[in-house]
């Protein structure tokens, strides 16, 4: 499986244009699927310079109700005719970010999709086929990012905290592999992982997304304890882990001198095969 980082917020070098968002493309032997669509069109800028035809892509999943993942969905669309785009039900719902100002940005998807047919709305777990699985609602409250407290969803036209049941994931299985992408991991990793063990009883061999360590609204990283206290949760499974976006640079190398080539970073422009 080959898995191809077109948008994140660094690069590997000055070839690839970066943003804040995720995007990532993933050709298996059965599948050519894409994991959120970055802030932009960016995508598919890097996706040209990479040689990735994207009208060939068959499955889009969107991971959550936020522009950095969902922003490019107008580009995909004009780009490609035929993909399912899988996205929550609840992705259109108007979100929000607190500011250092005091004042909120609007961080949601474009209001103009909202109705458009290709999406196609999920309320809960689905199979997609033998490959693919989407999973949402996930409920612990281990190591939830504090970075969430800044975050807000509109109910009943009061801005209260996000539940982020908007967030969903991905298991990707391959023969014996097992991959697990996740998005900006609002739920927290550990969380997530621990869902996936009791409701599926797998654990996964590959864990790829962000893990929101990084709270960018205050520009202040998770605490040492917390990071290490998550890292020893990763290194209980036997699984390696591919982060990137809301981890935060500085986390990630926390992350990285507790679990050595256990974790590895992925930039915008990154190639790796698992
Ligand atoms: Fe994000
Ligand atoms: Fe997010």
């Amino acid at each position: 499986m080959k898995i191809v980082t077109l948008a994140e917020n660094t690069s590997v070098s000055e070839a690839f244009k970066n943003e804040h968002g995720l995007s990532l493309y993933i050709e298996s032997e059965t599948h050519k699927l894409l994991f959120d669509v970055g802030a932009s069109g960016l995508f598919v800028e890097n996706a040209e310079k990479m040689g990735i035809d994207l009208s060939q892509v068959g499955t889009l999943v969107i991971s959550h109700g936020h522009y950095d993942h969902g922003g490019g969905l107008k580009n995909f669309m004009e780009i490609n005719d035929k993909a399912s785009i899988y996205i929550n039900a609840r992705a259109f719902e108007n979100h929000y970010s607190n500011r250092v100002n005091g004042e909120k940005a609007y961080i949601g998807l474009d209001q103009e999709l909202r109705g458009n047919p290709r999406l196609v709305f999920l309320q809960d777990d689905c199979v997609l086929d033998d490959a693919l699985c989407i999973f949402s609602n996930v409920q612990g409250t281990r190591y939830q990012p504090s970075g969430n407290q800044d975050l807000l969803m509109e109910k009943e036209e009061i801005e209260v905290c996000d539940d982020f049941c908007h967030e969903q994931n991905l298991i990707i299985r391959e023969k014996d592999q097992v991959v697990l992408l996740i998005g900006c991991a609002h739920h927290g990793i550990v969380n997530i992982l621990d869902h996936m063990a009791s409701n599926y009883d797998l654990d996964p061999n590959h864990v790829i997304g962000g893990f929101h360590l990084y709270n960018r609204s205050r520009k202040i990283s998770e605490n040492h304890q917390t990071i290490e206290a998550i890292g020893k949760e990763l290194l209980k499974i036997q699984a390696s882990y591919h982060t990137c976006h809301c981890t935060g640079v500085e986390p990630y190398h926390r992350l990285k001198a507790m679990m050595g080539d256990r974790i590895d970073y992925l930039a915008t422009g990154s190639v790796i095969k698992i």
